[in-house]
């Protein structure tokens, strides 16, 4: 974390005015949110799109002319797996949907959406970014096939500058491969990440072409802060490039503290890094308890022009692990309180809106948790950006170890990436790498990708989750810090830290408890584990049984609980019928189980008294129930209905345990700390299910189509109070600019769908009458045979809708037919003109003009004819030669296929033990949304959202 000699040697330049003022222009770069208005069509008939033969030729989806009128309309991010029904001959591990591996007809889909460019953008560079696709992409422009991308959790960057079309429409099509799994772990279905389209003048920022840091001098961080700047300049003139690079540092409040200034010759063609370092004289320091955060803004300046401007957020703090003080943070040992998560919410699978990322943090943040591990992967951005502002330290972790070419790519991708996040305290190089974490190779490779890390981020520690004991070959001895994957216990950890006093340690990954909210007896038939901390598996442990070990070594540096969230798959100790983990300390919607009380209590300085279970037990009547308590208060004495059951000293980071026979009414507890009554808690038998509640978490929010409320609807009693036992199934419906776009209840074996939708119904009318004629040539610069006008009654009549084409090997001919569009046809939302089949090399007219070329061999050819199609007659032409077929030409059929607007859907979900959760979307438009739940018998609720008028962030319309 100290500052190379070159870079305090470095000269901080004060802008002379004629830069400030050149600072002050408007900067030429935009990045445009490409989420909304795509087409979503799930299936593989299209396999000829695959066809790479011919550059820029795209057949299907992938071409220009091709039609997805009759395709779903979906904005991002999108998940297509938590729309398939469950199958219990679907992977465990992955959550029983039907997609991957033994399911290929619901493993490949299509994204397309057409995106216009002004001519004004012609001499930009133009990029298209998708942050993640799951999993194998390939990714078309206007049919030329701009890159294919394997990784489901890295990003893909494709220079589309030559192909797009400046001043007209351009067309991008995604075919997604989910075949194949990466992970062990519920992992969705489609572009689940933002698509950005960003325009950049030829001599810009390099992409993540900003890296910031900073350090002080001595230890801690005390005093000034040095910040270390670097800006990557790429030059795509064809003439070498001068430029300035000016650095501009706001503090958290917006005002400059500090300025910077480089001069710069960047080659033609060429990528230059320039350095250099400014002074923060008295930083606020980032923490999860204050997380300040300050703004970098870079402008690059040339021939007097801005022609680049970028803004990083960056936090200045410092990181540090001790061998024997355990985690450092800003000087001061820290303890990590942490958890793993994956990366899949309730409703939504792996597409999060942004919100959501906000939502779940905080949740976190509640329970005292101050770090996040993102198992087993690279997050999304927007979840470091939440842990950025919210006050969550990250350790952001690579998906696969490997030394080779390719993953080094990937290491390096998500290290240039994140590392200017503050939230991100320490890389982690994978997980539990069975096979080569003992072994002499798999050392030699972790060291490779540590040194990579340590070259692109000098400023973070390193470590891997390796599940092995006091053991120190493989990735042992090379690893910056020990990460435990389980493993507590002295013959452990300490024999391991007795031996290798010099290394840091950190609890990567502990806990796997598995508990089932609101449950308080093992139910293996239904999938439910008791919510009681008893649920450890061979290789975990209880919360109780970690933290116990943990808390008193500070040389372990605090640990991550697998997991704070429940996560699709992996439903240990269960199977089918049970789909989700048991593992979470909130499940999937993020209501709190039991456990959350235990780690609120030895993880906050606030009183805790949390009593468990519910005391709802109807027909236990003078039955023993086992009564538990999480507290961290010195004292806790037991009531029930106003009589003392004793009061029991609280041993640190323990529970405590009653015996209690049932009686309905109240069971309440005090705490008492020093002697003092300093919290209360009861449980209360309710009476039966009377109404439903809906409460939102934000009853405000923005109108830009992708902010979110996430709303907790409960079935309570006559008096408000949430039955703990309820499982009435409650419908929604939502009025107003906004959307529902997910349901959930927690519920680790609730086969209830996730999402509703319908499909736009298609109504296929057959076009006949066709009448032909074989030519010399269908590639004559004049083809008079394809005007409208022009007169065919000589042609031969000819069907289409048999089983196979009537053109021989080298013959050409055209195909035409008259059909009449009715006012009923032109009023369709959508039109397609569909061929079963054209074989041969094709050209489809409409009236003259061309609908499109190029064919599909193996499936149907659409193509779209609005806005070329015009009341009463119209005319297509089919031209088509046989270079290469046995048989070629039209067959299987022809048809005009009407679109209609999909048909309204009604979603529904039963309460899980009380509680359920809606997430409701704003629309663009500003106004109030209204979302009633009802359930038989019960009293309906109506609550209010308003959606407010707001600027939305810059996006492709
Ligand atoms: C670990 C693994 C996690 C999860 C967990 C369940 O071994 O790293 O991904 O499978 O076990 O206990």
């Amino acid at each position: 974390m100290k500052a190379s000699v070159t870079r305090l040697l470095a000269l901080l330049f004060i802008l002379s005015p004629g830069l400030l003022a050149g600072a002050t222009e408007s900067a030429p770069r935009e990045r445009l949110r490409l989420d909304f208005g795509w087409k979503y069509h799930l299936g593989n008939e299209w396999g000829s799109a695959q066809n790479l033969a011919k550059a820029g030729s795209g057949y299907g989806p992938a071409g220009v002319g091709f039609s997805d009128a009759s395709w779903r309309s979906v904005d991002l991010p999108h998940d297509w797996a938590i729309e398939l029904p469950f199958d219990r001959k679907a992977d465990t591990a992955h959550g029983f949907r039907a997609v991957g591996p033994g399911f290929p007809e619901n493993s490949i889909g299509w994204y397309r959406r057409t995106f216009p460019l002004p001519k004004s953008d012609s001499g930009r560079r133009i990029w298209l970014e998708l942050d993640g696709v799951y999993r194998d992409s390939t990714v078309f422009v206007n049919g030329w096939a701009v890159g294919r991308h394997e990784s489901g959790y890295s990003g893909a960057r494709y220079d589309i500058t030559d192909v797009v079309e400046c001043g007209g429409d351009n067309v991008v099509a995604v075919r997604v491969d989910a075949s194949q799994n990466e992970g062990w772990f519920y992992e969705g279905a489609g572009i689940y990440r933002h698509v950005w389209l960003v325009k950049t003048d030829l001599l810009a920022l390099a992409p993540d072409g900003v890296f910031v840091s900073s350090s002080f001098q001595g230890t801690g961080a005390e005093g000034a802060a040095t910040v270390h700047l670097q800006s990557t300049l790429t030059n795509a003139l064809k003439q070498t490039a001068q430029a300035a690079v000016v650095w501009e540092i706001l503090a958290p409040d917006g005002k400059k503290v500090a300025t910077a200034q480089k001069d710069a010759q960047v080659g033609a063609a060429g990528v230059m890094v320039v350095e250099q370092t400014a002074q923060v004289t008295t930083p606020e320091l980032w923490s999860p308890e204050s997380p300040r955060l300050y703004k970098l803004v870079t402008t690059i300046i040339s021939a007097g022009k801005t022609v680049d401007r970028q803004e990083t957020e960056f936090g200045i703090r410092t990181f540090a692990f001790d061998a024997e003080k355990g985690f450092i943070l800003n000087g001061r040992p820290y303890v990590i309180k942490g958890t793993c998560n994956h990366q899949d919410h309730a409703g939504v699978g792996s597409a999060l809106p942004d919100g959501l990322q906000y939502f779940r943090i905080a949740k976190l943040k509640e329970m005292g948790s101050n770090a996040y591990r993102s198992s087993h992967n690279p997050p999304t951005t927007e979840l470091l950006e939440a842990c950025d502002h919210l006050g969550m330290i990250v350790m952001d972790e690579n998906r696969l170890v490997g030394s080779d070419a390719q993953h080094l790519g990937l290491l390096r991708e998500l290290i240039l990436r994140d590392r200017n996040h503050a939230s991100v305290a320490i890389w982690s190089l994978g997980n539990e790498e069975f096979g080569v974490q003992r072994s002499e190779s798999g050392g030699r490779a972790l060291a490779t990708m540590q040194d990579l890390v340590k070259h692109l981020d000098p400023t973070r520690p390193v470590t891997v989750n390796a599940d092995v004991g006091n053991e120190f070959t493989g990735f042992s001895p090379v690893i910056e810090v020990r990460g435990w994957s389980y493993h507590i216990g002295k013959d452990n950890m300490d024999a391991y830290h007795a031996v290798h006093p010099t290394q840091p340690n950190v609890g990567s990954e502990q806990g796997s408890t598995t508990t089932t909210r609101g449950i308080y007896a093992d139910d293996p038939e239904k999938g439910y584990v008791m919510a009681y901390d008893e649920g450890a598996q061979p290789w975990s442990n209880t919360a109780k049984q970690w933290w116990s070990f943990f808390a008193p070594r500070p040389w372990l540096s605090g640990g991550f609980i697998w997991t704070g969230f429940d996560y699709r798959g992996e439903p240990t100790p269960y199977v089918w019928p049970c789909i989700s983990s048991h593992f979470g300390i909130f499940d999937t919607c993020g209501f709190p189980k039991d456990l959350f009380w235990y780690y609120q209590a030895w993880w906050t300085d606030r009183p805790v008294l949390h009593l468990m279970p519910h005391w709802n037990w109807a027909g236990r009547e003078g039955q023993e129930i086992d009564v538990r308590a999480f507290s961290n208060c010195d004292e806790v004495e037991l009531f029930l209905n106003g009589k003392s059951l004793g009061r029991q000293a609280m041993p640190r980071y323990m529970e405590l345990k009653w015996k209690v026979a049932y009686a309905p009414g109240t069971l309440a507890a005090k705490g008492f700390t020093g002697g003092k009554l300093v919290v209360e808690s009861k449980v209360e038998t309710t009476a039966a299910a009377a109404a439903v509640q809906l409460v939102p978490d934000r009853s405000s929010l923005r109108a830009d189509g992708e902010d979110v409320s996430v709303i907790t609807v409960a079935v309570a009693d006559d008096q408000g109070r949430v039955v703990p036992v309820a499982g009435n199934k409650v419908s929604f419906a939502l009025t107003g600019p906004g959307r529902i776009i997910g349901v959930g209840n927690g519920d680790p074996s609730c086969h209830e769908p996730d999402v509703y939708f319908s499909l736009p119904p298609v109504r296929s009318l057959p076009i006949s009458g066709w009448r032909w004629q074989k030519v010399a040539s269908i590639y004559a610069e004049k083809l008079p045979e394809i005007a409208a006008d022009f007169d065919d009654h000589g042609w031969s009549a000819t069907e289409v809708d048999t089983a196979k084409g009537s053109l021989t090997l080298h013959q050409q001919a055209f195909y035409r037919v008259h059909f009449n569009a009715t006012p009923e046809i032109l009023a369709a939302d959508g039109l397609e003109i569909w061929f079963g089949k054209i074989e041969g090399d094709a050209r489809v007219y409409l009236n003259g003009e061309k609908l499109g070329a190029g064919s599909d061999p193996r499936s149907a050819s659409v193509y779209n004819p609005k806005g070329r199609m015009h009341p009463g007659e119209n005319v297509l032409t089919v031209a088509v030669a046989n270079w290469g077929g046995e048989i070629a030409g039209l067959s299987q059929g022809a048809q005009l296929r009407l679109i209609s607007a999909p048909p309204p859907v009604t979603w529904t979900r039963s309460v899980f033990n009380g509680l359920a959760q809606v997430i409701v979307q704003a629309g663009k438009q500003a106004g109030k949304l209204r979302l009633t739940a009802q359930a038989e018998g019960l009293k309906p609720v109506t609550v209010e959202i308003d959606a407010k008028a707001t600027t939305p962030r810059p996006a492709v319309e």
